[in-house]
């Protein structure tokens, strides 16, 4: 990494900014790591060991802490998991989230087994965006992929988030060489056919069983000369600068395709985010290897505030410039995804 620190521009007391003058005002709050899936690129395929109930922050622990947070600018919460629909009563959750002044913009990744069932609750309760991970349209890559069985069920769920009104929907789909080239095209159609963004993402060291390899990435730039090839070139569409993902759009205006290239073109340079896990352990980034534990405050019947904030504002002073991912460095964090949250 190549980034200088630099000193800060605003007021580091109001707003989290990092060393490298990064301003973090997205959360992504994990609130369970329990799922319904075994992804292989996720979760080891039996023995499990979940958090237990007790050390689960609650709905008003985790609310207590937007608040919190919200005053120095953290503005976009997204609800992770594990998978957040297997979680009790997810839209309580988010009614309460939605009532916080400062927050903006709420989405909830999800794995779609259960959306068909709570789409409508969770629209009511005020959620409008929301991203379905799907890797294929083929039933028997889904099960050697997630080790269980239920693609109808996701592609029944993003029916009727369409059909309830959420917006935008996206699909993520992991991009893993020996799959994704027999499932890409599939998918490119599926977005062309209902106009959902498709977004590739390459499938990075966050796997239970440690089985990453370099070889086993299917590039975002081999992705664009497949789909260039098999349907029509794609022509890149503005995106937020802080997104992961760069989107394209076919040569004839139909579909859209997103990659996030977390290994081939990290943007980490940009990166406005940071981590709560259910167990309440802020992480400044996917990849890091120290946690600060903001349960006990929480939790303290003496609560100090100042302190929270403080304990918050050093988390992210300590982040690093980037993963490292592309080094001989590189250490995978102990912590698979499901229990980090995507
Ligand atoms: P929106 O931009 O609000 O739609 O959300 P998002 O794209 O951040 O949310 P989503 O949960 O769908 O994230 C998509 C994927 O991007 C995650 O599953 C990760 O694989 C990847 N990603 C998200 N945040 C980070 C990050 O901080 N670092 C890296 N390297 N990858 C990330
Ligand atoms: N690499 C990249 N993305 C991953 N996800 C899960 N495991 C990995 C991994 N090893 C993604 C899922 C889902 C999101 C929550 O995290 O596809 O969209
Ligand atoms: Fe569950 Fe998501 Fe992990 Fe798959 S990637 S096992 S759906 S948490």
């Amino acid at each position: 990494m190549t980034q200088q620190r630099n000193n800060f521009q605003a007021d580091p007391l109001s707003v989290l900014t990092d060393t490298f003058g990064r301003l973090h005002n997205n959360l992504r709050i994990s609130i369970t790591d329990r799922c319904n899936l075994r992804c292989t690129y996720c979760m080891p395929e039996e023995n499990v060991n979940y958090l237990d109930r007790a050390e689960i922050l609650s709905y008003e622990e985790i609310v207590k802490f937007i608040r919190i947070v919200s005053k120095l600018g953290v503005n976009k919460i997204r609800l992770t998991g594990g998978e957040p629909l297997v979680r009790q009563n997810v839209h309580e959750l988010i009614t309460q989230i939605n009532q916080i002044e400062d927050v903006e913009d709420l989405g909830l990744t999800t794995n779609g087994i259960l959306l068909e069932s709570l789409a409508e609750d969770l629209y009511k309760a005020g959620l409008r965006r929301i991203n379905v991970s799907m890797d294929t349209l083929s039933e028997e890559t889904f099960k050697k992929l997630t080790r269980r069985e239920g693609l109808d069920k996701v592609i029944a769920g993003i029916k009727k988030a369409q059909d309830v009104g959420f917006d935008p929907i996206k699909i993520n789909a992991l991009s893993i060489r020996g799959i994704t080239e027999e499932t890409l095209v599939d998918l490119a159609d599926f977005s062309r056919e209902t106009g959902i963004e498709v977004r590739f993402i390459e499938f990075m060291p966050l796997d239970a069983d440690n089985e990453w390899e370099r070889d086993k990435v299917f590039f975002a730039a081999e992705i664009i000369e497949t789909l260039s090839k098999e349907i029509m070139p794609l022509v890149p569409v503005q995106t937020e600068k802080t997104s992961p993902s760069t989107s394209y759009e076919f040569k004839d205006g139909i579909g859209k395709i997103g990659i996030i290239a977390s290994v081939s073109r990290p943007f980490c340079e940009n990166c406005n985010r940071f981590r709560l896990t259910a167990d309440g352990k802020l992480r400044n980034c996917l990849f890091s290897m120290e946690e600060t534990d903001i349960k006990s405050a929480l939790r303290n019947p003496q609560f100090n505030e100042e302190e929270l904030l403080d304990q918050i504002r050093s988390s992210i002073q300590s982040k690093n410039a980037g993963h490292a991912i592309n080094t001989a460095q590189f250490i995978q964090p102990d912590r698979p995804m499901n229990s980090i949250g995507g």
